[in-house]
C-alpha cells in the first residue's frame, strides 16, 4: 500500500478558525478522517508544524521511503529556500499544495520557492486541493 504524508506548515493547525473566508470552517482533523475513509487504498499520514527546522526534519525522516508527500508550507513557499532545498534532496516525489489561490492574493504570495523542485502545484481549491493530490498520487500521474 503506497504511504502518503501531508506535510502541513504554519498557522494551518488553525484551519477552521483562521480567515474562514479564505480557508473554509472546517478544521483539518475532520478533514482528514473524511480523507481517510474515502481513499482508503493509500495510507494517509499526517504531521503539521509552525517551525521551519521540523518541517525540514520530517521530510528528511519519510523522504527515502514514502510513495508520496503532500506539501503545504503555508507562508514559508515564499521565503524559505532551507524547505526548498530540503525537498531537493530527498527522493520521494513531493506535490505543493495551496487551500487559497494564491495567484488572486498579494503578489508576496505570487513566487513560491517550492514550485520549481515539486513534482506539481495544486492551488485553490478549498481542502479538496489535497484530495487532487492523493488523487494524482494513487492515480499515478506522478512519475
Ligand atoms: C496557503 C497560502 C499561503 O500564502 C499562506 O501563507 C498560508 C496558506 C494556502 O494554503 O492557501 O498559510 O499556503
Amino acid at each position: 500500500m503506497k504511504q502518503i504524508l501531508i506535510i502541513n506548515g504554519p498557522n494551518l493547525n488553525l484551519l477552521g478558525k483562521r480567515e474562514p473566508s479564505l480557508y473554509g470552517s472546517q478544521d483539518f482533523e475532520s478533514f482528514l478522517t473524511e480523507l481517510k475513509s474515502e481513499y482508503n487504498e493509500v495510507e494517509l499520514s499526517y504531521f503539521q508544524s509552525n517551525v521551519e527546522g521540523e518541517i525540514i526534519n520530517k521530510l528528511h525522516e519519510v523522504g527515502f521511503n514514502f510513495g508520496g508527500i503532500i506539501l503545504n508550507a503555508g507562508a514559508y513557499t515564499h521565503t524559505s529556500i532551507a524547505i526548498a532545498d530540503a525537498v531537493r534532496a530527498i527522493q520521494t516525489p513531493v506535490i505543493e499544495v495551496h487551500i487559497s489561490n494564491v495567484f488572486a492574493r498579494e503578489s508576496y504570495r505570487h513566487h513560491s520557492y517550492l514550485s520549481e523542485v515539486c513534482k506539481g502545484v495544486i492551488v485553490g481549491f478549498g481542502l479538496d486541493s489535497y484530495k487532487l493530490a492523493v488523487t494524482a498520487l494513487m492515480m499515478g500521474f506522478v512519475k
